[in-house]
């Protein structure tokens, strides 16, 4: 069966998936840049704030590229698809191993070094395969992407 979300589209009028996933990677490059500043100069409740936020919304943006992107570009990029989840796992590990060392507070700024340096190595990665999703990916599913996103960045603006 023909799968409707995964076929080219005239997305010329569409917001952009590259740019917007760009914006989003930046913002948590800025999260991550803070809260080693913050681990450097040893503010302890400024640490811990930052790291909730920047977990949080690292794993909701991989979620929605799992949810959104994977599926529609699973069967013409399966090579880069299968990139992109071995790098979500190994970014998942390090995610955790960070927390726990901060609840023992056994945090080293050597795994922070290995985190920026982990997602800057996927976010050129990924570079593709925005490009492909902003060719392929249905109206619909762009939407869910973005208010995915958006969904999350609110829920910590009010918090
Ligand atoms: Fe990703
Ligand atoms: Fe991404």
């Amino acid at each position: 069966m023909q799968d409707n979300t995964c076929r080219m589209h005239d997305n010329t009028s569409r917001p952009a998936v590259r740019a917007s996933l760009h914006a989003d990677h930046r913002e948590l490059d800025s999260l991550l840049q803070r809260l080693m500043f913050a681990f450097k100069t040893n503010a302890g409740d400024e640490i811990d704030r930052l790291w909730g936020e920047f977990e949080s919304r690292l794993l909701a943006h991989m979620e929605a590229e799992e949810k959104y992107l994977v599926p529609c570009l699973r069967r013409s990029h399966p090579g880069e698809i299968e990139r992109l989840l071995e790098e979500h796992g190994l970014l998942r590990k390090k995610l955790l191993e960070f927390g726990t060392q901060l609840e023992l507070h056994l945090t080293r700024l050597e795994i922070m070094r290995s985190l920026a340096s982990a997602l800057h190595a996927h976010a050129s990665h990924e570079d593709r395969l925005y490009e492909w999703a902003d060719s392929e990916l249905a109206g619909k599913e762009r939407s869910s992407l973005f208010s995915a996103i958006a969904h999350r960045t609110l829920s910590l603006v009010h918090r």
